[in-house]
């Protein structure tokens, strides 16, 4: 498949638009925002469009974490995931990190398979994890979303 480039920078207008694509990867605005407050934001544009976005935090020493990432739903299945993806890799190691790490729902089946493809290993289950911290009970792929799956990649 012929993937187009996507230009990636850090973002600089916290605008409607790019809340819509952070709020793709996490319902919870205030999570979001406190991503937002201690993360630095990457947004990825196709020529004008913004395609995606994601947000990379310091956890611990020599790690970062992918806090959130998502595409905009029009322009998904195109490869960008993985593009993103890809360059937070990149983004950790220039950041001296030694390890990236990722979390996300035992319903996402999609998510868990790009991580995997980009080399990410399971690490742990947070049990229960979006139980406790989320309202609204949460399906995807007709799955209960209850259990944070942990991935890292040592880089
Ligand atoms: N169906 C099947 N496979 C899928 C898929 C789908 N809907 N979405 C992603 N994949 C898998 C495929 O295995 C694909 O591998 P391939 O290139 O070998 O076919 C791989 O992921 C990469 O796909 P890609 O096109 O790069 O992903 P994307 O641009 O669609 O972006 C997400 C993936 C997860 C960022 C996007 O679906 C999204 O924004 N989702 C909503 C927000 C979200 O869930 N964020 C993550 C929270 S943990």
């Amino acid at each position: 498949m012929n993937v187009q480039k996507l230009t990636i920078q850090k973002a600089k207008n916290y605008d409607h638009a790019l809340y819509e694509l952070l709020l793709l990867a996490d319902p919870s605005k205030e999570i979001v925002d406190e991503y937002l407050e201690r993360g630095e934001c990457y947004t990825a544009w196709a020529d004008d469009e913004l395609a995606g976005v994601y947000v990379l935090l310091k956890t611990r020493p020599q790690t970062v974490e992918i806090v959130n990432i998502a595409v905009k739903e029009s322009l998904q299945k195109k490869g960008f995931g993985k593009q993103l993806v890809q360059d937070a890799i990149e983004k950790a190691k220039e950041l001296g990190a030694n390890t990236i790490e990722i979390g996300t729902g035992n319903s996402s089946i999609h998510q868990l398979s790009l991580y995997q493809k980009c080399g990410f290993r399971l690490q742990a289950i947070d049990h229960d994890f979006f139980v406790r911290h989320y309202d609204e009970d949460i399906f995807e792929n007709g799955i209960q979303c209850r259990d944070m799956v942990r991935l890292y990649l040592d880089l």
